[in-house]
C-alpha cells in the first residue's frame, strides 16, 4: 500500500466525512486534522476531537487491491497504529486490541478506528487521544497519551507518530498470518466474559476464547461473532 497524497487541515467537521467527498477521485488519500467538530465513531457515536489530538482518515481505492481483503487492510492499519504508539512513546506496557478495532491501554480506550466501505472505496478513520485532560461525561473509559506519560505531547512527537504510522502502512507488507498472530496476542477480550450486542437488538453473553482465522471473535462453545458491538466486559 502506498499513500502519496496527504491533506492537512486545522479544523474540519470530520476527516471521515471529508474523505467521502474525494471518493470520485479514485485515488488513495490521507486526510489529517488537528481538530474535528463532528467527529464520529462506530454506530454514529460522537468522537470527542478537541484540538491537539490526532485525527485522520485513509481513503483507499480497493479496485487495485483485489488480492487483499478490506479486513486485512483494516487490521494492518490497527496493527500499524498500535505499534507506532508504542515505539514513538516508548510505552512500558503493551497496548491491546479490543475487538474489532479499539486500541486499549490497560482497561481504557486510547484510540478508536472506524472502517466504512463504499463500493470499491474503503475509508478507515483513526482518532488517537493525545493531550486530552478530561473527556465528556458520557465517555467514561477513555485515556490519553498525556495521561499515560504524565506530560504534554508536543507537535513534533505528534508529527513523528503520524510519520511512523505512515511508514508502517506504506512499507510493511500485509501478511494475514502476522496480523492474526498480533491480534491473538493482543486480544484484550481473551478469557473475559463479554456481552455483545448483535444486529436486530439481539445480544449474547459468553467468554471470549480467541480471535479466529477469519477475524471473527470466538466465544466458548465455538460461537463465532462476525460483527457486533462489545457492550460490556465483565472485569
Ligand atoms: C470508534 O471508536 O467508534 C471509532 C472512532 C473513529 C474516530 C476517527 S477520528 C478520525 C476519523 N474522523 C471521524 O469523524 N471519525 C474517525
Amino acid at each position: 500500500m502506498r499513500i502519496k497524497n496527504i491533506l492537512f487541515f486545522d479544523k474540519v467537521e470530520s476527516t471521515q466525512l471529508l474523505a467521502k467527498e474525494f471518493i470520485f477521485c479514485k485515488k488513495d488519500l490521507l486526510i489529517v486534522a488537528n481538530e474535528q467538530e463532528k467527529g464520529y465513531g462506530r454506530y454514529q457515536r460522537f468522537w470527542y476531537s478537541p484540538i491537539g489530538g490526532l485525527y485522520f482518515s485513509f481513503l483507499l481505492n480497493l479496485e487495485k487491491e483485489e488480492i487483499i481483503s478490506p479486513f486485512d487492510i483494516i487490521f494492518h492499519i490497527v496493527k500499524s497504529v498500535t505499534i507506532s504508539c508504542e515505539e514513538v512513546f516508548i510505552l512500558k506496557e503493551k497496548l491491546q486490541i479490543k475487538w474489532p478495532n479499539d486500541i486499549y491501554y490497560q482497561d481504557r480506550k486510547l484510540c478508536g478506528i472506524l472502517a466504512e466501505k463504499f463500493n470499491s472505496s474503503l475509508i478507515c478513520g483513526c482518532g488517537i487521544n493525545l493531550n486530552n485532560n478530561e473527556f465528556p461525561q458520557e465517555i467514561n473509559n477513555a485515556i490519553s497519551l498525556k495521561e499515560i506519560l504524565k506530560r504534554e505531547i508536543n507537535s513534533y512527537e505528534k508529527f513523528l507518530l503520524l510519520e511512523n504510522i505512515l511508514q508502517k502502512i506504506n512499507y510493511q507488507e500485509i501478511r494475514k498470518e502476522d496480523l492474526l498472530i498480533f491480534l491473538k496476542e493482543r486480544n484484550y477480550l481473551k478469557n473475559k466474559k463479554v456481552k455483545i450486542l448483535l444486529s436486530y437488538k439481539k445480544e449474547i453473553t459468553g467468554i471470549c476464547v480467541d480471535i479466529d482465522e477469519d477475524y471473527s471473535l470466538l466465544l466458548e462453545k465455538g460461537i463465532k461473532i462476525f460483527s457486533g458491538e462489545v457492550e460490556k466486559v465483565y472485569l
